[in-house]
């Protein structure tokens, strides 16, 4: 499909009044920590129509109720979470410009109009979740960052330039290995400020096909121009990493022999179980997310009826090129007993699979809880060990029962 590029970034800005209403949803919710399902009264209208709980008003960081999640395939733009560090820019399309740097024959700065009419476009559909989905999961203390819920997770449909055609366009550097990404947002840290950054290494660049897998220069999200929110007028969408690598706002790529400098890259977003710098020097930065499954229960909660429960909910392979999920279990007696969930959703690369299930139940029983499967062997685990960040939550998640 080919959608012609935004002429102009929607003039989307919160209002200082929006900003009081964010605060104090966000208020109401950290006062709160223990209550994990979303209440009416934490859903906060943002001026883009979306209606989601706020984590973090500043940065705006916001994520659906988990029911909204398991309703459509294709996560509606009003129930997609949104993930930022810094401020939210308000790129003006005409004025935008995309420079491409580094081990290349031939360096750019592009317009908009200039992308689109050099490269070709494509659709691809992919789930974007963030790393620290589930964060609040981990066990007491709490660990810093976001405290988000199940809901940092969306799947979408992506209209872009494929990476590997720009590339292609430029012409790689045989020392090129690694594409290095960076955003237009300002995010202030220990007295400096800096962009947004990251990068992803030449191979994953240059793989995928026409349907699916290919890194995006994305412009269009679910056939609509991109929102401020989601990185317009260009993001980088990459299949199968962590959100943090499709970076928003994009103003700058460099190819270069080693991976980025961001701190984004290079510090945050890595697993570590010690702070130390050797610690922080030897570990990788995170690629690809986990194999996930999430309870997405109905919002008045997950009612017994006849003896029996319905659950549903969203399962993902994980991210490595070739993954596929093989299967979603349910139990209601903490894993004594699994049942085979019913997949209701297309199954696709790179995708989430909707799934639902019924029950039987017992007097005793407190609550479901889920565990998927995938294609490389591996089974979510029962619980997880704790990392300093809270990053790649994946442990059975576990709903109780509502029972009045
Ligand atoms: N890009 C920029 N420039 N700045 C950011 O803060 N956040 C990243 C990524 N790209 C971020 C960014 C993270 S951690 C995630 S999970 C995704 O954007 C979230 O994308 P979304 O807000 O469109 O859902």
């Amino acid at each position: 499909m080919s959608i012609p590029l935004p002429s102009a970034a929607s003039p989307v800005s919160l209002s200082r009044r929006h900003w009081l209403a964010c605060a104090s949803a966000a208020a109401a919710v950290l006062a709160n920590p223990s209550s994990r399902s979303a209440r009416a009264q934490d859903l906060v209208t943002l001026p883009d129509g979306k209606l989601l709980i706020v984590r973090t008003p500043r940065p705006l960081n916001a994520e659906p109720a988990l029911h909204r999640l398991a309703e459509r395939w294709i996560t509606p733009l009003e129930s997609f979470f949104i993930r930022s560090h810094g401020n939210v820019p308000q790129l003006d399309a005409a004025a935008y410009r995309l420079s491409i740097e580094g081990l290349v024959e031939r360096p750019q700065t592009l317009s908009l109009d200039e992308l689109a009419g050099r490269f070709p476009q494509v659709d691809q559909t992919a789930t974007l979740t963030c790393a620290g989905n589930r964060r609040d999961e981990f066990a007491f203390p709490r660990i810093s960052g976001v405290p988000w819920n199940a809901g940092a997770i969306g799947n979408a449909r992506w209209t872009g330039i494929p990476l590997r055609n720009l590339l292609e366009g430029c012409g790689l550097k045989p020392e090129a290995r690694h594409i290095w990404f960076e955003g237009a947002d300002q995010i202030t840290d220990h007295g400096t400020t800096f962009p947004f950054g990251g990068s992803i290494p030449i191979e994953r660049a240059l793989a995928g096909n026409d349907h699916t897998g290919l890194p995006l220069l994305a412009t269009h999200m679910n056939d609509l121009p991109l929102t401020p929110s989601h990185g317009a007028p260009l993001r980088m969408v990459v299949p199968g990493f962590i959100g943090a690598r499709s970076v928003k706002w994009l103003t700058r790529l460099v190819v270069s022999d080693r991976p980025s400098p961001n701190h984004y890259h290079a510090d945050a977003y890595k697993l570590l179980t010690d702070d130390s710098p050797d610690a922080l020097a030897a570990a990788h930065p995170i690629h690809e997310y986990v194999l996930n499954s999430v309870i997405a229960p109905p919002e008045e909660g997950l009612r017994p009826r006849d003896g029996h429960v319905s659950v549903r909910g969203f399962a993902l392979a994980g991210g490595t090129a070739g993954t596929s999920l093989r299967r979603v279990e349910v139990s209601a007696d903490d894993g004594q007993t699994w049942t085979t969930a019913r997949l209701v959703s297309p199954t696709r690369d790179y995708c989430w699979v909707l799934w639902q299930a019924t029950l039987p139940i017992t007097p005793q029983t407190r609550s479901v809880c889920v565990r998927a499967a995938d294609s490389t062997g591996q089974i979510q685990p029962r619980e997880m060990v704790r990392n300093l960040k809270g990053y790649q939550y994946n442990a059975w998640h576990r709903v109780a029962l509502t029972n009045s």
